[in-house]
C-alpha cells in the first residue's frame, strides 16, 4: 500500500526521501512523488512506475529544498497517472495520503461548487483543496490543517507541508500508523519505520486520532480532542529494521533462506530447551474458552485454516474460522465464553482490524499473533503473540506464515494441556515434535535445486491445480496463492476427495497437479483421487515422503521431502509450497518481490 515520507533536514531533502521511499517500495506502488519548500516557494514532481522514473525525473528537474514529503501511490481512486499521484497541491498546500477517504465524494462537490478547480481523480485531492480553502479564509497553517481533519472521515495517515514554512510538517493518523524520527536538528516522518531506519533509530509512534507538529526542534503531538499529549520515545533495533537482500537475489529468497533461523529463534522465546513447557503471556484463559473464532486475510488465513485442525484435535476447541472481510458483514454470533484470534504478519490489514473492532467487548479475549508487535492489531489485542520473524520485505508472504504455523501450534498445545484434552506425555511429546521443526525445514531448503528443474515445465502452463487432504488442503491452497501471486500463473486449491464433484472435468494432460501428501492417516485417500488425475493424463507432481513415494507407484513427477511428525508437516511442506511458486516466477521472469498490483499490507478494505 502507500507510502509517506516527510524530512525536515540540514541539507538538500529530495535525495534522503527518494531513499527512504525505496525502502517503502516492498509495500507495493504504481506511482511516486516528492513536494519540497524552497526559500519559500512549494514545488513537486511526480512519476508513474517505479521510483527510478521518479529519480530520472529531478536528475532533469531537481527538487531543491531542505523540507518536504514524499509518497508511494497504491492506485486506489483514481489510475496511476502523474496527475493522480501524490503529493497533491493546491494553493499554498501540498498533500501526501495513505487510506481512504470515505466523505470525499460530498467534500468534492462542495469544494467544486465555491470554485475549486480539480485536477486528479483522487480521494486525497479533496483534503489538499479543503486546506487551501482555509488558508484562503485567512486560518493559519496549524489551524488550517486542523479545520481540514475534523472534516474528514475515512481511515488514514497524512502530512501537509505549506508554501512559506521551511519548518513545518503537519501530520496525522487516524486508522493508518505513522511514525516520528528523531535525528540530529532534524526531524523525520514515516509510515513505517522501516522507512527511517537509516536515518535514525529513535522512534516516536502515533496512537489512533493522534495528530502532530513538526519542526526541526522537535514534535508536539496532539490527542483525537486536540488535547497536547506524551508519546514515548522508543529505540528501534537498526540491524532488524534495516532493508537490505544479504547477498541473496530476492527479499523471498532471503526470508525463505531464514525460516529455520526464525523457527529455532522463536522457539526459544516460547519454549526454551531447558523449559520443557511453554510460556505463553499471562492472562490466556483457554480452560474457560467454549469457542475459538479466528479471523484473517490471505496467507494468515491459510495459516489459521490449518491450526483449526490442531485446536480441534489437540484441545477440543470448537473453532470457527473465518475470512476477515467476510466476518463482520455476516452477523456473526458472538458469545461471552468465546475467544476470537486474529493473525497477521503486518498487523496493519485493514479487514483484520475491522474485524478485530467488530468483536472487542463481545468476546471474554482478543488474541492476536502478529510479526509487527507495534502494529495496530497487536495494540487493540488483550493477548499479543509476536511470531518473532523479523521484518518480511517480499510481497509474498513466507516466514511469517511457517512463523505463524508455529505460534498456533504453540497455542494448540498449550490449549490442549489446560483443557486436559492432552495428556503431560503427549504434550510433551508433541512439543518435542515442534522442536524438530527449523531442522526439518532446513531439509526441505536443500531440495531447492531439485525443485527448480521441476518448474520448468510449470512455468509454462496456463493453469496449476494443488490437491492436499486435512492439514495439507491449506497448504495446496497456500501454494496456490503463491504461484498466482508472483508468476501471475493461474492456479486453484481443492480438497483432493472434492475434485470428482466437479473440478476433475479440468483436468487434461496440460493440466499439472500438485499433490501435497505426507504418508499421514489421510495418504490412501489422497493417493486414490491422485490416481482419479492421473487416469485422465493430469501430469501430476507428487510431494511426499520416501514412504509415500516407494507406496505410490509410478507418478510423471515427484518430490520428496523429509520423514516428519504430522504435527509439523504443514511448517515442513510450507517450503517446496514456496519455492515451487518462487523457481516458476524465475522462469517467467516476473517481478518476485513486488508483483504487480499487489501490496505488502493492506490498509483499505
Ligand atoms: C500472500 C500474502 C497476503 C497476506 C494478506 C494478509 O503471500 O502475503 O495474502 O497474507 O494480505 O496480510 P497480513 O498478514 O499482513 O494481515
Amino acid at each position: 500500500m502507500c507510502g509517506i515520507v516527510g524530512v525536515l533536514g540540514q541539507h538538500e531533502v529530495s535525495p534522503i526521501i527518494l531513499d527512504a521511499l525505496k525502502r517503502l517500495e516492498y509495500r507495493g506502488y504504481d506511482s511516486a512523488g516528492i513536494a519540497t519548500v524552497n526559500q519559500g516557494k512549494l514545488d513537486r514532481r511526480r512519476a508513474v512506475g517505479k521510483l527510478i522514473n521518479l529519480s530520472d525525473t529531478l536528475v532533469h528537474q531537481p527538487l531543491p529544498g531542505r523540507s518536504g514529503i514524499g509518497h508511494t501511490r497504491w492506485a486506489t481512486h483514481g489510475g496511476p497517472s502523474v496527475d493522480n499521484a501524490h503529493p497533491h497541491q493546491a494553493g499554498r498546500v501540498a498533500v501526501v495520503h495513505n487510506g481512504i477517504i470515505e466523505n470525499f465524494r460530498a467534500l468534492r462537490e462542495e469544494l467544486a461548487e465555491q470554485g475549486a478547480q480539480f485536477t486528479s481523480q483522487t480521494d486525497t485531492e479533496t483534503i489538499v483543496q479543503l486546506a487551501s480553502h482555509y488558508l484562503d479564509q485567512g486560518m493559519a497553517p496549524v489551524q488550517a490543517a486542523r479545520a481540514t481533519l475534523k472534516r474528514l472521515d475515512g481511515a488514514f495517515a497524512l502530512a501537509f507541508l505549506f508554501e512559506g514554512e521551511e519548518d513545518l510538517i503537519i501530520c496525522a493518523r487516524r486508522g493508518s500508523p505513522l511514525c516520528i524520527g528523531h535525528g540530529e536538528d532534524e526531524m523525520y516522518l514515516g509510515s513505517d519505520a522501516i522507512a527511517l531506519s537509516e536515518l535514525t533509530d529513535r522512534i516516536t509512534y502515533l496512537e489512533e486520532g493522534d495528530w502532530a507538529i513538526l519542526t526541526r526542534n522537535g514534535v508536539h503531538v496532539f490527542d483525537a480532542d486536540d488535547h497536547q499529549t506524551a508519546r514515548p520515545m522508543t529505540r528501534i533495533n537498526a540491524a532488524q529494521a534495516r532493508v537490505d537482500k544479504s547477498g541473496h537475489r530476492h527479499f523471498m529468497a532471503k526470508e525463505m533462506a531464514e525460516q529455520p533461523g526464525v523457527l529455532k529463534a522463536a522457539m526459544e522465546v516460547y519454549s526454551g530447551v531447558d523449559h520443557g513447557g511453554i510460556d505463553l503471556p499471562e492472562g490466556l484463559d483457554f480452560a474457560a474458552a467454549d469457542r475459538l473464532i479466528m479471523v484473517a486475510c490471505g496467507t494468515a488465513h491459510y495459516a489459521c485454516q490449518v491450526a483449526k485442525y490442531w485446536f480441534e484435535q489437540f484441545a477440543g476447541l470448537p473453532v470457527e474460522l473465518d475470512i476477515a472481510s467476510e466476518f463482520r458483514y455476516r452477523a456473526p454470533v458472538l458469545g461471552q465464553k468465546n475467544m476470537a484470534l486474529f493473525v497477521s504478519q503486518s498487523g496493519e490489514t485493514a479487514d483484520t482490524l475491522a474485524a478485530l473492532r467488530h468483536v472487542r467487548g463481545h468476546v471474554a479475549q482478543v488474541l492476536a499473533v502478529v510479526n509487527v508487535p507495534t502494529s495496530s492489531i497487536a495494540r487493540e489485542a488483550d493477548v499479543v503473540l509476536p511470531i518473532h520473524a523479523g521484518p518480511e520485505i517480499g510481497v509474498a508472504s513466507t516466514k511469517a506464515f511457517t512463523a505463524q504455523l508455529q505460534v498456533l501450534a504453540l497455542l494448540a498445545l498449550k490449549a490442549g494441556f489446560a483443557r486436559g484434552h492432552l495428556s503431560e506425555d503427549a504434550y510433551r511429546t508433541r512439543l518435542e515434535e515442534l522442536r524438530a521443526a527449523p531442522g526439518f525445514v532446513a531439509q526441505a531448503l536443500d531440495r531447492e535445486d531439485e525443485i527448480r528443474r521441476l518448474t520448468e515445465h510449470l512455468a509454462r502452463a496456463r493453469d496449476v491445480l494443488f490437491l492436499g487432504r486435512g492439514v495439507m488442503y491449506p497448504l495446496a491452497l497456500e501454494g496456490a496463492l503463491k504461484l498466482k501471486e508472483i508468476s501471475y500463473i493461474h492456479a486453484e486449491a481443492y480438497a483432493a476427495g472434492e475434485l470428482k464433484h466437479g473440478p476433475i472435468a479440468l483436468i487434461d494432460k496440460d493440466l499439472p497437479v500438485i499433490v501435497f501428501a505426507p504418508h499421514d492417516a489421510l495418504f490412501e485417500k489422497t493417493v486414490s483421487n491422485m490416481q482419479e488425475v492421473m487416469a485422465r493424463q493430469g501430469q501430476v507432481l507428487l510431494i511426499s515422503d520416501a514412504k509415500g513415494l516407494a507406496e505410490a507407484g509410478e507418478v510423471p513427477f515427484r518430490l520428496q521431502m523429509p520423514t516428519v511428525p504430522d504435527l509439523i508437516a504443514p511448517i515442513v511442506y510450507a517450503v517446496p509450497a514456496q519455492l515451487i511458486a518462487y523457481h516458476t516466477a524465475l522462469h517467467r521472469g516476473t517481478d518476485v518481490d513486488q508483483p504487480r498490483n499487489l501490496a505488502k499490507s493492506v490498509t483499505v478494505e
